[in-house]
């Protein structure tokens, strides 16, 4: 692959990148995701009991970025919804490696040579062509401190994801207030499909489509990439809960809405700027 910014290259240099799939999905999967290849005793499938300590490992990685948001994962959600149908790619790490309180936080304090998971992407096939669901993000970075932080593990792990699944569109859900969205428009725009969303457990969670540029995404790996400023012909604050209904009811009127940047501010709600497209 091309240069990496030198974030992204340590977590390459300290981790080690694994897909969790049935395994007849395997020869679907691009098993070397920008030329780094997944290594053959990094590839679970998910009925076999060799899969059982790394899916233990999610669970808990789960529970530490889900918990707080009352979305943590029953363990046949992420089986039937993920591992089996879909994908999870993400990086991890032998215990020995880990600080202390990481081991805590995994239950992994006996065994040093222990695979831990750090990060996971779970996305799930739609039945339109090309198309996933992505379905989790989660990353240690909650967890890890000072020099044992990975910075863009989170953006790191998405990207790499998305060139195993071989994704063309990506669909996903997020909560207005998520602290991901930065991750999610590294990407590019986010088309917005609806802006709120009572069939979902957090109404106020918007659905986009990504329509996924290999190219584009790797270039934002790179060390000369700069985050854009964001700016938009129209802005929300995530509390607004007003705007976000009358954005919805634009959306259901035909208008065409992308989100293209977020702004954390000192006190107060981010701000999401928005841009018309297409
Ligand atoms: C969201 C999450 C995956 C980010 O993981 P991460 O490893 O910290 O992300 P990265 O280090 O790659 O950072 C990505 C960007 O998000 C920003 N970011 C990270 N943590 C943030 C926070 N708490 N608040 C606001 N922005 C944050 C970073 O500044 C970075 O932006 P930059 O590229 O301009 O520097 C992680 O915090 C997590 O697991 N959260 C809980 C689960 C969740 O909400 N998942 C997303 C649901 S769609």
């Amino acid at each position: 692959m091309r240069a990496l910014a030198p974030r992204y290259r340590r977590i390459l240099d300290a981790c080690e990148p694994f897909l969790i799939s049935w395994r007849g999905n395997w020869s679907s999967i691009n098993m070397a995701p920008f030329g780094v290849e997944i290594p053959a005793a990094r590839r679970y499938c998910p009925t076999q009991l060799r899969s059982r300590g790394v899916i233990d490992g999610l669970h808990l990685l789960d529970g530490l970025s889900f918990g707080p948001q009352e979305m943590r994962m029953p363990r046949w959600v992420l089986f039937d919804c993920g591992e089996f149908p879909g994908i999870v790619f993400g990086f991890g790490r032998r215990a020995g490696d880990l600080p202390h309180q990481a081991r805590v936080a995994y239950e992994a304090l006996e065994d040093d040579e222990a695979f831990i998971p750090l990060s996971m992407w779970v996305a799930i096939r739609n039945i339109e062509g090309g198309a996933f669901f992505g379905h989790n993000l989660s990353s240690a970075n909650l967890i890890l401190e000072g020099e044992d932080a990975l910075p863009g593990l989170g953006i790191l792990t998405k990207a790499f994801g998305v060139a195993a699944s071989g994704v063309r569109k990506q669909y996903g859900a997020t909560q207005w207030d998520s602290t991901s969205l930065n991750v999610h428009l590294t990407y590019g725009d986010l088309q917005l499909l609806s802006a709120y969303t009572p069939a979902h457990t957090h109404e106020e969670t918007f659905s986009y489509l990504l329509n996924v540029d290999l190219e584009r995404i790797e270039a934002t790996l790179a060390p000369d990439w700069r985050r854009p400023s964001p700016m938009g012909a129209r802005t929300l604050l995530a509390d607004d809960t007003a705007a976000i209904r009358q954005l919805h009811a634009d959306l259901e009127a035909g208008q065409r809405w992308s989100l293209t940047g977020v702004e954390r501010r000192a006190e107060g709600a981010q701000r999401l700027h928005l841009n018309r497209h297409g």
